[in-house]
């Protein structure tokens, strides 16, 4: 049976769309963090102090015992020009909720009422985690450096992602890997400049670069079990001046993405050990340096159990299914590294026009995502206690 919802229905929408037309980027969220603080006041949930410039975590008590469950939105914008022509568009020029993380937010909020209106019946206590900077992977880990799991150690954390290519009313549920790790490098390869026509006197870090690059692609075809996806990209390479020159100095920088931390680490071993070799070979030094970045998303087989059924409980058994995970990453995974946690791909595809992907400029999710994400969140709190209310 489906949570009851329609009496909030519009104030999520409301909530959207003021998000919407004033994004903010990554630890700028100000406003956003105000409407959010304002929102959880008006429903009486005790709003947690981790002095934290942006962002938001609350606390709703149960009437009865149980467990603590936590659900996690992130409220970020890009730096992005809309280009949807939406009557909620941007008024912030060159920023764009491009994610959705809008829609995260006010379906969070929406939880937070469905929830608070039911808090006589809760056997459980529910923290809200509004999770600034999850754009550039950093949010997460300042609110665990904040303190957040310290006071308040939920058992179980449940986060939700919009999905435009599943239509609105379907989510993607998966046991197992779901999202990638990610790690960022640059390479500095240093040689010895001169003239173009004279190459013996040089050590053209160039020619060192071309080999790194093609050498480097037998790590994930030759160093990794294929039956484990990684990827490994250059994506920037920097150096020269002139046509008869040749360099002292080149820099690139690439990215690696790995469903599992220990394909990573082979990746992060080999790529260093190839660079640093291949350097050598051509009588040139070479630096590597890695940015870090969050471990793979993986999806745990009892927390899996939960949220199906709270999926299928939404959606119907019919608007559940398995799926492919996914190369990219969130810093969901680090509250993972803490915390039993499930992460759902929800659809927000319109089933009536042209969908675009995320971080495009003409992003524009279907609205009914916002109840459905809303109910999901609160679905998964009353899967997810002892006794669960029969609904
Ligand atoms: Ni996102």
């Amino acid at each position: 049976m489906r949570l009851e919802t329609e009496k909030y229905d519009n104030r999520i929408r409301e909530i959207k769309r003021d998000l919407h037309r004033h994004p903010e980027i990554s630890f700028r969220e100000y406003r956003t963090t105000r409407v959010i603080k304002q929102e959880l006041e008006s429903l009486g949930i005790e709003l947690l102090d981790l002095k934290l410039d942006t962002g938001a975590v609350a606390l709703l008590r149960g009437k009865k015992q149980g467990p603590l469950i936590a659900l996690r939105a992130d409220i970020d914008a890009l730096q992005l020009k809309e280009e949807t022509g939406a009557p909620d568009a941007s008024e912030n020029p060159g920023v764009m909720h491009g994610c959705g993380h809008d829609l995260h937010t006010a379906s969070l909020l929406g939880a937070a009422m469905i929830l608070s209106d039911m808090r006589e019946e809760l056997c459980a206590n529910v923290l809200f985690i509004f999770q600034p900077a999850e754009e550039i992977t950093a949010g997460a880990q300042l609110m665990l450096n904040h303190g957040l799991f310290e006071k308040y150690k939920p058992d179980m954390l449940f986060g939700i992602h919009n999905v435009p290519e599943l239509p609105v009313g379907t989510a993607g549920v998966k046991l197992g890997a779901l999202m990638s790790a990610k790690n960022n490098f640059s390479i500095k390869i240093t040689g010895v400049g001169g003239h173009g026509a004279l190459p013996h006197t040089t050590r053209d870090p160039i020619v060192c670069a071309a080999s790194v690059i093609n050498s480097v692609q037998s790590i994930v075809s030759r160093n990794v079990d294929p039956r484990d996806p990684a990827v490994l990209s250059v994506c920037s390479i920097h150096a020269g001046t002139q046509d008869n020159l040749i360099v002292d100095e080149l820099t690139m920088t690439g990215s690696i993405r790995a469903l599992s931390d220990g394909v990573m680490q082979t990746a992060i071993e080999r790529l260093n050990d190839i660079v640093r070799s291949t350097a050598k070979a051509y009588g040139c030094g070479a630096e590597v340096m890695f940015n870090g970045g969050p471990p793979a998303l993986v999806n745990d087989e009892s927390m899996y159990r939960i949220a199906k059924t709270a999926a299928e409980k939404v959606l119907g058994p019919d608007g559940v299914m398995d799926i492919r995970p996914s190369m990219g990453s969130e810093d969901f995974a680090v509250f993972m590294k803490h915390v039993s946690g499930f992460f759902y791909f929800l659809g927000s595809g319109s089933r009536t026009r042209e969908n675009y992907p995320w971080h495009s400029g003409r992003f524009q999710p279907d609205e009914d995502y916002l109840a459905i994400a809303a109910q999901l969140y609160a679905q998964s709190v009353l899967c997810s206690m002892q006794k669960p209310l029969s609904l």
